[in-house]
Protein backbone atom coordinates (compact mmCIF):
# COMPACT_ATOMS: atom_id res chain seq x y z
CA UNK A 1 0.00 0.00 0.00
CA UNK A 2 0.95 3.73 -1.02
CA UNK A 3 -0.18 6.23 1.03
CA UNK A 4 -0.03 9.62 -0.43
CA UNK A 5 -0.39 12.69 1.26
CA UNK A 6 -0.95 16.18 -0.96
CA UNK A 7 -0.98 19.22 0.71
CA UNK A 8 -0.48 23.35 0.41
CA UNK A 9 0.61 25.60 3.06
CA UNK A 10 0.77 29.01 3.04
CA UNK A 11 2.24 29.91 6.39
CA UNK A 12 3.11 26.10 7.43
CA UNK A 13 0.18 25.01 9.42
CA UNK A 14 -1.33 22.65 7.25
CA UNK A 15 2.29 21.60 6.33
CA UNK A 16 2.70 21.21 10.07
CA UNK A 17 0.17 18.47 10.34
CA UNK A 18 1.00 16.80 7.49
CA UNK A 19 4.07 15.71 9.33
CA UNK A 20 2.45 14.41 12.23
CA UNK A 21 0.14 12.73 10.23
CA UNK A 22 3.15 11.06 8.78
CA UNK A 23 4.61 10.11 11.78
CA UNK A 24 1.74 8.48 13.60
CA UNK A 25 1.10 6.81 10.44
CA UNK A 26 4.53 6.00 9.49
CA UNK A 27 7.25 7.34 7.07
CA UNK A 28 7.41 3.80 5.50
CA UNK A 29 3.80 4.22 4.34
CA UNK A 30 3.60 7.67 3.89
CA UNK A 31 5.00 10.18 1.35
CA UNK A 32 4.84 13.76 1.95
CA UNK A 33 4.11 15.87 -1.62
CA UNK A 34 3.54 19.78 -1.27
CA UNK A 35 1.62 21.09 -3.99
CA UNK A 36 4.33 23.79 -4.28
CA UNK A 37 6.63 21.44 -5.54
CA UNK A 38 5.04 18.57 -7.26
CA UNK A 39 2.19 18.21 -9.65
CA UNK A 40 -0.99 16.85 -8.87
CA UNK A 41 -0.70 14.40 -11.52
CA UNK A 42 1.44 12.59 -9.15
CA UNK A 43 -1.63 11.06 -6.82
CA UNK A 44 -2.23 8.83 -10.10
CA UNK A 45 1.00 7.10 -8.17
CA UNK A 46 -1.24 5.88 -5.03
CA UNK A 47 -3.87 3.49 -3.78
CA UNK A 48 -5.03 5.91 -0.45
CA UNK A 49 -4.83 9.29 -1.22
CA UNK A 50 -4.68 12.02 2.03
CA UNK A 51 -5.15 15.78 1.06
CA UNK A 52 -4.72 18.97 3.08
CA UNK A 53 -6.14 22.43 2.51
CA UNK A 54 -6.33 25.28 4.23
CA UNK A 55 -8.90 28.09 3.73
CA UNK A 56 -7.98 31.22 3.07
CA UNK A 57 -9.48 34.47 2.05
CA UNK A 58 -13.01 34.42 3.12
CA UNK A 59 -13.48 31.38 2.12
CA UNK A 60 -11.06 30.77 -0.92
CA UNK A 61 -8.62 27.90 -1.89
CA UNK A 62 -5.15 28.14 -0.57
CA UNK A 63 -3.17 29.19 -3.37
CA UNK A 64 -1.18 26.29 -4.26
CA UNK A 65 -4.36 24.42 -4.51
CA UNK A 66 -5.86 27.01 -7.04
CA UNK A 67 -2.40 26.88 -9.21
CA UNK A 68 -3.59 23.58 -10.15
CA UNK A 69 -7.32 23.49 -9.39
CA UNK A 70 -7.72 22.67 -13.03
CA UNK A 71 -5.01 20.04 -13.72
CA UNK A 72 -7.09 18.38 -10.99
CA UNK A 73 -9.48 17.39 -13.33
CA UNK A 74 -7.51 15.07 -15.64
CA UNK A 75 -5.54 13.59 -12.77
CA UNK A 76 -6.98 9.39 -13.30
CA UNK A 77 -8.03 8.96 -10.18
CA UNK A 78 -11.07 6.57 -10.89
CA UNK A 79 -11.03 3.80 -7.74
CA UNK A 80 -8.79 5.97 -5.50
CA UNK A 81 -9.33 6.10 -1.89
CA UNK A 82 -9.57 9.83 -0.25
CA UNK A 83 -9.07 11.10 3.52
CA UNK A 84 -9.35 15.23 3.45
CA UNK A 85 -8.15 17.42 6.48
CA UNK A 86 -8.58 21.03 6.32
CA UNK A 87 -7.54 23.67 8.61
CA UNK A 88 -9.22 27.08 8.97
CA UNK A 89 -10.15 29.39 11.72
CA UNK A 90 -13.80 29.31 13.29
CA UNK A 91 -14.02 32.32 15.30
CA UNK A 92 -11.93 34.60 12.83
CA UNK A 93 -13.93 33.60 9.86
CA UNK A 94 -17.09 31.59 11.26
CA UNK A 95 -19.00 32.40 7.83
CA UNK A 96 -16.69 30.83 6.14
CA UNK A 97 -14.77 27.80 8.32
CA UNK A 98 -13.29 25.16 6.17
CA UNK A 99 -14.72 25.93 3.44
CA UNK A 100 -11.57 24.70 0.55
CA UNK A 101 -12.28 20.92 2.05
CA UNK A 102 -16.09 21.39 1.04
CA UNK A 103 -14.92 22.55 -2.29
CA UNK A 104 -12.26 20.25 -2.94
CA UNK A 105 -14.56 17.57 -1.74
CA UNK A 106 -17.26 18.67 -4.56
CA UNK A 107 -14.14 18.68 -7.47
CA UNK A 108 -13.50 15.48 -6.31
CA UNK A 109 -16.98 13.75 -6.19
CA UNK A 110 -16.59 14.43 -10.25
CA UNK A 111 -14.26 11.19 -10.07
CA UNK A 112 -15.16 7.59 -9.32
CA UNK A 113 -13.55 7.72 -6.06
CA UNK A 114 -14.65 6.71 -2.79
CA UNK A 115 -14.01 8.97 0.27
CA UNK A 116 -12.94 7.80 4.03
CA UNK A 117 -12.34 10.02 7.36
CA UNK A 118 -15.78 11.87 8.15
CA UNK A 119 -15.29 13.76 10.91
CA UNK A 120 -18.03 15.15 13.71
CA UNK A 121 -18.75 18.88 13.74
CA UNK A 122 -19.14 18.73 17.68
CA UNK A 123 -16.62 20.62 19.41
CA UNK A 124 -16.92 23.49 17.34
CA UNK A 125 -18.01 27.38 17.45
CA UNK A 126 -18.76 28.53 14.01
CA UNK A 127 -21.75 30.37 11.89
CA UNK A 128 -21.54 28.21 8.63
CA UNK A 129 -19.18 25.84 6.25
CA UNK A 130 -19.57 24.06 3.01
CA UNK A 131 -17.18 21.44 4.70
CA UNK A 132 -20.33 19.63 6.13
CA UNK A 133 -21.92 16.77 4.71
CA UNK A 134 -25.20 17.21 3.54
CA UNK A 135 -27.15 16.66 6.77
CA UNK A 136 -24.84 19.05 8.78
CA UNK A 137 -23.90 16.63 10.89
CA UNK A 138 -20.53 15.87 9.87
CA UNK A 139 -17.33 17.42 8.24
CA UNK A 140 -16.86 15.58 4.93
CA UNK A 141 -12.96 15.38 6.38
CA UNK A 142 -10.73 15.82 9.62
CA UNK A 143 -11.68 19.97 10.87
CA UNK A 144 -8.58 21.25 12.31
CA UNK A 145 -8.38 24.94 14.08
CA UNK A 146 -4.57 25.85 15.03
CA UNK A 147 -5.56 29.33 15.40
CA UNK A 148 -7.99 28.79 18.49
CA UNK A 149 -8.05 25.03 19.42
CA UNK A 150 -4.21 24.05 19.14
CA UNK A 151 -4.18 21.48 21.46
CA UNK A 152 -7.24 19.95 20.08
CA UNK A 153 -4.61 19.11 17.21
CA UNK A 154 -2.74 15.94 18.40
CA UNK A 155 -5.70 14.23 19.78
CA UNK A 156 -7.46 14.43 16.77
CA UNK A 157 -5.24 14.01 14.61
CA UNK A 158 -4.20 11.06 16.30
CA UNK A 159 -7.85 9.51 16.72
CA UNK A 160 -8.37 10.31 13.10
CA UNK A 161 -5.36 8.35 11.22
CA UNK A 162 -6.92 5.50 13.57
CA UNK A 163 -10.00 6.09 12.16
CA UNK A 164 -8.99 6.22 8.45
CA UNK A 165 -6.92 3.13 8.71
CA UNK A 166 -9.58 1.23 10.22
CA UNK A 167 -11.60 2.35 7.21
CA UNK A 168 -9.35 1.85 4.18
CA UNK A 169 -9.01 -1.51 4.98
CA UNK A 170 -12.60 -2.27 5.39
CA UNK A 171 -13.05 -1.00 2.19
CA UNK A 172 -10.22 -3.11 0.58
CA UNK A 173 -11.53 -5.92 2.21
C1 LIG B 1 -6.08 36.43 5.61
C2 LIG B 1 -6.61 35.13 6.16
C3 LIG B 1 -7.80 34.63 5.67
C4 LIG B 1 -8.33 33.43 6.18
N1 LIG B 1 -9.56 32.99 5.74
C5 LIG B 1 -10.11 31.89 6.31
C6 LIG B 1 -11.42 31.44 5.92
O1 LIG B 1 -12.09 32.02 5.08
N2 LIG B 1 -11.92 30.33 6.53
C7 LIG B 1 -11.22 29.62 7.48
O2 LIG B 1 -11.73 28.63 8.00
N3 LIG B 1 -9.96 30.03 7.86
C8 LIG B 1 -9.41 31.13 7.30
N4 LIG B 1 -8.14 31.53 7.68
C9 LIG B 1 -7.39 30.74 8.68
C10 LIG B 1 -6.36 29.79 8.03
O3 LIG B 1 -6.98 28.81 7.24
C11 LIG B 1 -5.57 29.09 9.13
O4 LIG B 1 -4.75 30.04 9.79
C12 LIG B 1 -4.73 27.93 8.63
O5 LIG B 1 -4.17 27.24 9.73
C13 LIG B 1 -3.64 28.35 7.67
O6 LIG B 1 -2.98 27.21 7.20
P1 LIG B 1 -1.55 27.31 6.45
O7 LIG B 1 -0.60 27.96 7.42
O8 LIG B 1 -1.19 25.88 6.20
O9 LIG B 1 -1.73 28.09 5.20
C14 LIG B 1 -7.62 32.71 7.17
C15 LIG B 1 -6.40 33.23 7.64
C16 LIG B 1 -5.90 34.41 7.15
C17 LIG B 1 -4.59 34.94 7.71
Amino acid sequence: MRIGLFYGSTNCHTEMVAEKIRDVIGAELVELNNLKDVPVALMADYDLLILGIPTWDFGQLQEDWEDQWDALDSVELDGKVIALFGMGDQLGYGDWFLDAMGILKEKLAQHQVSFIGAWPNQGYDFEASKALNEDGSQFVGLALDDDNQWKETDPRLQAWCVQILEEYAAQIG
